[in-house]
């Protein structure tokens, strides 16, 4: 089945792990520069390397005649990629079930109208503290007052409730794991946390060591000041999100813990990078060009082909060890 160039049998790799969950990285670009993510002095990919939307588009097509069946627009930064908004309408049109995005609110207000109208189905905003002079630390911009807004006009839309990620970090932002948990309180808002991951640049070793903080240790602590947190059944087993509810919230409160306990297993990504390269699991550096099958004559079986081979090299899991940090951002690879 593996090799089988026109077979439109559901993607499945060597594990026997469904694939059916697509991330495309629309930009390695950002308005930002947080730490954990990428240096001040980035270098980013000259534009001619990056994939046309319509690219993209046609890579999504394949991958749905295979079976993928929800996509989340990422980058970067996906909103400073000019037609994103119409490309998540075609993702749409093209009858994807579940097409979100992931964002860090910059340039989500003036834009949610639009992603609404396109039939975004949810959205994840990035949010690590409330506190705008630590905003400008860990982003090395000071655009709180802005994200939140966007935040607070997102929960005006049917885009309510969204779900907030916040990056934890020891000594930076664990002093705020109940001011975060006790906005699920007052608004219908997934907030997760999520375990800092040995990714790149300035979480080295030991800086990320003394940084890190456990999943297990959040949710002890948020239960320490606001009372007990109830399990939510999940949906979706593949969802990565631990999460929980105070008694008569509104919304809920979680972790994700890609370190502490790593959900390779149940793994069911695969990653579109912005310039043409297939990622089948974010810990290792394992890529699969396919920008010249996208601009092949017949470019569908043959993405089809580059996809099989991805799955048949998709590792069991990914090595998580601190040591191990990797070569790409999680800009360039798509969160
Ligand atoms: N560890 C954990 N999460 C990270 N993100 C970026 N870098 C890291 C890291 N080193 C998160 C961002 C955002 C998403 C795009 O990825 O906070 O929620
Ligand atoms: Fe930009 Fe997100 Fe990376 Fe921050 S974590 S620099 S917002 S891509």
């Amino acid at each position: 089945m593996e090799t089988g160039e026109d077979v439109l049998a559901q993607l499945t790799d060597s594990y026997n792990r469904k694939m059916d969950y697509l991330r495309i990285s629309v930009t390695d670009r950002c308005n930002f520069r947080c730490q954990y993510c990428m240096p001040e002095d980035i270098q980013f990919q000259d534009k001619s390397h990056i994939l046309t939307l319509e690219e993209m588009l046609t890579f999504a097509e394949a991958c749905l005649e295979l079976g993928v069946t929800k996509v989340r627009v990422t980058g970067g930064e996906p909103l400073v990629r000019r037609g994103v908004v119409k490309f998540v309408g075609w993702l749409k049109d093209l009858g994807f079930e579940d097409v979100t995005m992931t964002t860090n609110g910059f340039l989500l207000k003036e834009n949610l109208e639009g992603l609404v109208e396109a039939g975004l189905d949810r959205v994840n905003i990035s949010l690590d503290t409330l506190q705008p002079e630590k905003f400008a630390f860990i982003t090395r911009r000071n655009h709180f007052q802005k994200v939140w807004e966007a935040v607070m006009a997102a929960l005006e839309t049917p885009l309510s409730p969204v779900k907030i990620n916040a990056v934890a970090m020891r000594g930076v932002n664990d002093d705020e794991i109940s001011d975060m948990a006790r906005l699920t309180l007052e608004y219908p808002m997934h907030v997760r946390f999520i375990e800092l991951m040995p990714l790149n640049g300035d979480t080295d070793g030991s800086r990320f060591r003394s940084l890190f903080i456990s999943g297990r240790e959040i949710l002890e602590r948020a239960q320490e000041e606001l009372g007990d947190l109830r399990p939510i059944e999940k949906d979706d087993p593949a969802a990565p999100a631990d999460e929980f509810r105070f008694d008569g919230a509104p919304g809920t409160f979680g972790v994700i813990t890609p370190v502490s306990e790593p959900f390779c297993a149940r793994c069911s990504r695969l990653r579109l990078t912005a310039d043409g390269k297939i990622h089948p699991c974010l810990l290792t550096d394992l890529d699969v060009p396919v920008k010249d099958a996208i601009r092949s004559e017949n470019p569908i079986p043959a993405i089809h082909k580059v996809l099989w081979e991805t799955a048949r090299i998709k590792p069991a899991a990914g090595l998580t060890l601190p040591e191990e940090s990797r070569h790409r951002t999680m800009s360039q690879i798509g969160g």
